[in-house]
């Protein structure tokens, strides 16, 4: 059983094969235009259109390209999420009569099949504990895939066997108030602007909100935020705090993955001159409860920039964004994972001596102060198969 030390391993082995047998594609159709046009016109609408609303998802040619090349960029967003919040994956409830998992605006199934694939990996060849996926979407073209690929994965996987999957025909607003563990809202709450935004779940027990990483995005998934905060629920990713984004309107809370890691990837990106690695993306997780079950500290929101062999980042701990410097007289191995934690990992620093307001104020990591990565899952032990 293959031991997953880096996202893109929570691909199964035969994800290819999936994809192409359920979409009954050949590998000449990989390289042809029957994919790279309909990945053009994606582009060119999402970069210079009138944005997602602009989409027909139910052009079967558009959507195929759609399953293949965004489906498979998009999943790991979820699983960086899982490796930061371990609590998440663990939080799926298992005994509730409703289904446990509702995907809203479910597409192909992108997040449904990235968390099953997650929890199938950390649990190699256990039943996975989910009983039931909705899967919600107002095209019934995407739902067709949806369904297609959820028999060919039965057909695979052992682990899914129990798994009992529905596709509803719906808007996603008339699902909001079902009763689940787990809601997904996968680059759906986007082309939802002028629909009345935002609307609070009001029995799901946990939403996981993934959207594309821009600042105008941003603005949007703030009034989200505010709203889940106004109706008591906690923020488990990407910080615990109930107060005021500190964001103001020229910065934004984003992370991004690798969107190189499979060879069929990065042959579509080189066939459609996307060049750029980065894959920016804004992810939320709320819990009903109103305990916060993670506690981060400062969430790593930038790559280290050197400065004359000082370090320079953004931290947050969702009250107070700071651009933190460690002078290079100051390092030393109590503060070093100041310098390494990577983009996106929460980190805490006690800072020894100075008063804690000082690191918010002056943004100096000293050399006293105690850094710590708060860890991943990924460092954790994986069960034995
Ligand atoms: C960009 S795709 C995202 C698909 C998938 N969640 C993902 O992240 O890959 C947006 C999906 O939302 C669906 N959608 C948009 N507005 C909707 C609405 N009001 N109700 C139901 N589905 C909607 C579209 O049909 C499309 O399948």
């Amino acid at each position: 059983m293959k031991r997953c030390t880096n996202l893109s391993d929570f691909y199964p082995d035969d994800y290819v094969e999936w994809l192409m047998s359920s979409l009954r594609l050949t590998s000449t159709d990989l390289a042809s235009d029957r994919i790279v046009e309909p990945l053009h016109h994606l582009h060119r609408t999402w970069m210079h259109g009138s944005g997602g609303t602009s989409v027909n998802y139910d052009d079967s040619a558009l959507l195929c390209a759609y399953a293949v090349y965004y489906m498979t960029v998009q999943m790991p967003k979820l699983w960086f999420m899982f490796e930061r919040c371990p609590t998440l994956a663990d939080g799926v409830d298992t005994t509730s009569a409703a289904p446990d998992i509702i995907d809203l605006g479910c597409g192909p199934g992108t997040f449904t099949w990235a968390w099953l694939f997650y929890v199938m990996a950390r649990s190699p060849g256990a039943p996975v504990p989910i009983r039931r996926v909705r899967c919600v979407d107002r095209s019934p073209r995407c739902l067709a895939v949806a369904r297609q690929l959820s028999e060919e994965l039965k057909r695979r996987y052992l682990p899914l066997q129990h798994v009992v999957f529905e596709f509803v025909e719906a808007d996603w607003r008339d699902h909001i108030g079902a009763q689940c563990g787990v809601m997904i809202f996968g680059n759906v709450l986007v082309e939802a602007e002028e629909s009345g935004l935002p609307m609070v779940p009001s029995s799901a027990d946990n939403v996981v909100i993934i959207e594309p990483g821009t600042r105008p995005h941003f603005q949007i998934l703030r009034h989200v935020r505010d709203a889940f905060i106004g109706k008591k629920w906690s923020i488990t990713f990407p910080c615990t705090s109930a107060n005021a984004c500190p964001m103001q309107q020229d910065n934004w809370c984003h992370f991004h993955i690798n969107r190189f890691v499979l060879p069929l990837i990065q042959r579509l990106s080189n066939r459609t001159g996307r060049r750029n690695p980065r894959h920016n993306f804004i992810g939320f997780v709320f819990a009903r409860s109103s305990q916060p079950r993670d506690v981060p500290g400062w969430r790593v929101l930038s790559r280290l920039r050197r400065v004359k062999r000082s370090g320079v980042r953004y931290l947050c701990d969702g009250s107070h964004l700071v651009e933190a410097v460690l002078n290079r007289k100051d390092k030393n191995d109590t503060n070093r994972v100041f310098l390494t934690a990577e983009a996106g990992d929460a980190i805490t620093i006690d800072t020894a001596g100075a008063p804690a307001a000082d690191l918010v104020r002056t943004g100096r990591i000293r050399a006293g102060d105690r850094v710590r990565d708060v860890g991943k899952a990924l460092e954790l032990p994986h069960p034995k198969p």
